[in-house]
């Protein structure tokens, strides 16, 4: 097979344009060099030589001679300025950029169709793990049933570091941000919303349907406290921050991205410092399993390197599961076992959101309820957030009991009413 040359304009040379840089001095077999650079910082000192560089991005945008554009920068509104631009000038381009697909998902979509172009993302999703392009092509069928992993290497890291090493919140947080996994806005770590926008980009993969940022639920790490650490360790569960889409029966999408207390006995238990892991569960196979490191510079460059690869072979996602008729499934159709952290004086009041309370613990300033709700009450709960709150996951209550409840609750309204 012929193989095309790929002439690269790359935009950013922070910790993953300088580790793309380093891979592909490494890979001598590749048909594929960078010719430009576009940076922003005038300041900064640069390993390499200031010739590969420009301040200028029209000078890779408008060069004829560079056929893909590598965007690997950390503003996701200048990157999607980038990416668009590039792709109406007919170039492919590569991105490692999750909020900015996620935020602009259909409209890549659109131009990928209208100028012919392909836009490849694999960095964007777990760094180093071949989630997307699996997705996308091995799971071509209807069978695929849910995704279920551990997708941010900041959090997974902080959580190992704090629990396992007895390190503050801070310094993890601090080294996560030093090894250059963390996002320059950390709380887009720490809050579930990087996740989130990762989560996005899988369901459209995974099942065809794409969603809107703010349609996943999200929360994150950073109101965890001792109370819920102390929980965990006593019942030998680890917490982790877990994105979860599944396709119910009637092919509607519940999805949500939450802490979750981890059991030994799942292989998410074991996936710790800043690798990620994916489960995938299909009719047929049942439970498979991927894992590999989540952030960092060669991580996420190898897989910024296998898709300029693929590009040599004109390869790109054909969505080929879009335009199915799907859904998301609405709040009050999503039941979640949880365990609630809260101060004592909402006890009563958060207790009435909860279809049902299996446990509950109470001093006299803090107290925990560990019992069912629905998505909608717990989003009621989140918002609460003068009540020092936290929320951590069991289990999505499985979709018989889910119907049961939403009788059980329809059968209350009718009698109140
Ligand atoms: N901040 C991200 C993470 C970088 O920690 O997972 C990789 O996407």
């Amino acid at each position: 097979m012929n193989r095309k040359e790929i002439k690269i304009g790359l935009f950013g040379f922070g910790c993953v344009g300088n580790g793309l840089y380093e891979v592909l001095e490494k890979t001598p077999g590749m048909k594929a060099k960078i010719k430009r650079i576009c940076i922003k910082d005038k300041t900064k000192l640069r390993p390499i030589s200031s010739k590969h560089f420009t301040f200028d991005k029209n000078e890779l945008l408008y060069d004829d001679d560079i056929n893909t554009i590598v965007e690997l920068i950390d503003d996701a509104d200048a990157a999607y300025e980038i990416v668009k631009t590039a792709l109406q000038n007919g170039k492919a381009v590569v991105t490692a950029n999750k909020k900015m697909i996620a935020e602009h998902f259909e409209e890549l979509l659109q131009l990928q169709k209208e100028y012919n172009v392909p836009l490849l993302y694999e960095a964007a999703c777990c760094a180093s793990i071949p989630i997307i392009r699996n997705l996308e092509e091995y799971y071509d069928n209807d069978l695929l049933e849910s995704v279920e992993g551990i997708v941010n290497g900041s959090t997974n890291y902080i959580l190992s570091k704090t629990v396992d090493e007895n390190l503050s919140y801070t310094e993890a947080l601090r080294q996560a941000q030093e090894k250059g996994y963390a996002e320059s806005n950390p709380v887009m770590d720490t809050g579930g919303f990087d996740a989130k926008f990762k989560l996005l980009i899988l369901i459209a993969h995974a099942f065809g349907v794409v969603v809107k940022p703010e349609e996943i639920f999200n929360l994150g790490i950073d109101k965890l406290g001792d109370l819920e650490l102390g929980y965990a360790k006593e019942k030998g569960y680890k917490i982790k921050l877990i994105a979860y889409a599944e396709k119910t029966a009637d092919g509607k999408i519940r999805s949500f991205v939450l802490p979750k207390f981890i059991k030994n006995t799942d292989k998410l238990f074991y996936v710790d410092d800043v690798f990620n892991g994916v489960k995938t569960k299909s009719y047929f196979s049942d439970v498979q399993f991927f894992s590999g490191k989540g952030a960092g510079a060669y991580p996420t460059a190898s897989a910024v390197l296998s898709d300029i690869s693929a590009l040599c072979y004109d390869y790109r996602y054909e969505y080929k599961k879009l335009n199915s008729t799907d859904i998301l499934e609405c709040d009050s159709e999503i039941y979640l076992k949880i365990f609630l952290r809260h101060e004592i004086v909402y006890t009563k009041i958060f207790k009435s959101y909860f279809n049902e309370v299996n446990e509950s613990y109470f001093n006299h300033e803090i107290g925990f309820l560990v019992g069912t709700i629905s998505l909608s009450n717990l989003k009621i709960i989140a918002k609460w957030s003068n009540a020092d709150s936290s929320i951590i996951l069991f289990d999505l209550i499985d979709q018989e009991t889910t119907h049961s409840l939403i009788q059980q609750e329809e059968l209350e309204f009718e009698l109140i009413a």
